[in-house]
């Protein structure tokens, strides 16, 4: 049986030493090409906002974001910027307690390899975009991963996806939607290459 418990613990667990973490250098140049790929919306949702990390740039390109993470403490941490157009809350990607259609953007970086059920999340992501509302993603392609590179979080990663995956669970909630492979510049994290499956999907 599904231990939910262990689920939120564990994901927790994942990043609590490093919750007052900032980004380095080439995480930021990645984050702030994922965000240029919003323009400019009224209300975004920021799935897995973590402390708040993101926040500071996708204020600047939305009227209000609202973020989600699992954890307290980070959700804490993210209050506590005190940025004025960022409401950050605790609650569960796969349970999102949002009106149908409530936001023109779901942002989600590196946050739905951490679902036990990809497919829930991306219906709910589905459910809360207004018509013409886009999700904006990245998720690491794990199945490709060598053994070597073991980082920060990686074990937590419940969903081990590649490019088919993804395309896959997309297309059962999205007809229009991307899936581009980019390889990344090297992460003093894993001190490896690094590539990422990102792209957006649009609902009808
Ligand atoms: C790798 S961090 C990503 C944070 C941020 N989006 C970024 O790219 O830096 C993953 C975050 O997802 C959160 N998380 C894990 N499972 C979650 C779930 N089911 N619902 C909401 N947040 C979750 C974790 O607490 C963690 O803060």
């Amino acid at each position: 049986m599904f231990d939910k418990k262990a689920y939120v613990d564990a994901q927790i667990e994942a990043h609590r030493d490093s919750y007052k973490r900032e980004y380095e250098k080439s995480c930021v140049k990645f984050v702030q090409s994922l965000v240029e790929r919003v323009g400019r919306v009224e209300v975004l949702l920021d799935m897995g906002c973590y402390n708040g990390l993101e926040a500071k740039f996708l204020c600047k390109v939305a009227d209000r974001v609202v973020g989600i993470d699992l954890g307290e403490e980070y959700i804490k941490a993210a209050k506590d910027r005190r940025i004025p157009n960022f409401q950050p809350l605790v609650m569960d990607m796969h349970e999102l307690l949002f009106e149908d259609e409530s936001f023109d953007v779901v942002f989600a970086n590196n946050i739905i390899e951490h679902s036990h059920s990809p497919r829930i999340v991306f219906q709910e992501i589905h459910r809360v975009l207004r018509p013409g509302g886009r999700l904006i993603y990245a998720i690491p392609p794990d199945k490709f991963r060598s053994e070597e590179v073991d980082f920060e979080g990686c074990d937590y990663h419940l969903w081990i996806a590649d490019p088919i995956d993804i395309h896959k669970e997309i297309s059962k909630w999205f007809d229009q939607y991307t899936v581009e492979v980019k390889k990344l510049p090297q992460l003093t994290l894993i001190n490896s290459d690094w590539y990422m499956v990102m792209g957006e999907a649009i609902k009808d």
